[in-house]
């Protein structure tokens, strides 16, 4: 379980996977999928992973994509709509979330965006 704001929550994975299908459209494909690995305090961190399979991004562009209105190609994102806020949401929601951003790419296989949070402890009984 993930303990946060709702409508927060729901802004970031909708603009991981606007990104994913407006970006990778090329690839045919988006995997959005859930997992829980163990963090090294012991407790678990549970991740949400939007994957896909479009041209990627350069390694040089990785450090910079949080950046506010900070886009790769900005003629072919200017013409697909963007402005360049997205992702800089995404990072801000996370921090709020003490979650992080993982973002990894393989140049012509895709891009996979990995949002991480660390998992909710359970209520106290009283
Ligand atoms: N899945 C992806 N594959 C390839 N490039 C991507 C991907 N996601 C984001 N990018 C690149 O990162 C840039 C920044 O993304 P971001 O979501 O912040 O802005 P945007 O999509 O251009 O505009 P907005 O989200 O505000 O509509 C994009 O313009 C694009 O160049
Ligand atoms: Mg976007």
């Amino acid at each position: 379980m993930i303990a946060g704001d709702r409508e927060e929550l729901l802004r970031l994975f909708e603009n991981l996977i606007e990104n994913a299908l407006k970006y990778g459209a090329s690839g045919g494909r988006v995997i959005v999928s859930l997992t829980a690995t163990p963090a090294t305090d012991g407790t678990q961190e549970i991740r949400v992973m939007v994957r896909d399979f479009g041209p990627g991004i350069a390694p040089e562009h990785l450090p910079r994509l949080t950046e506010r209105f900070y886009r790769v190609d900005v003629g072919d994102s200017r013409s697909q709509g963007g402005t360049g806020l997205g992702l800089s949401l995404v990072k801000h929601i996370l921090n709020r979330h003490r979650g992080r951003l993982l973002i990894e790419s393989v140049p012509k296989q895709g891009a996979t965006f990995i949002a991480c949070f660390p998992q909710a402890k359970p209520a106290p009984l009283i």
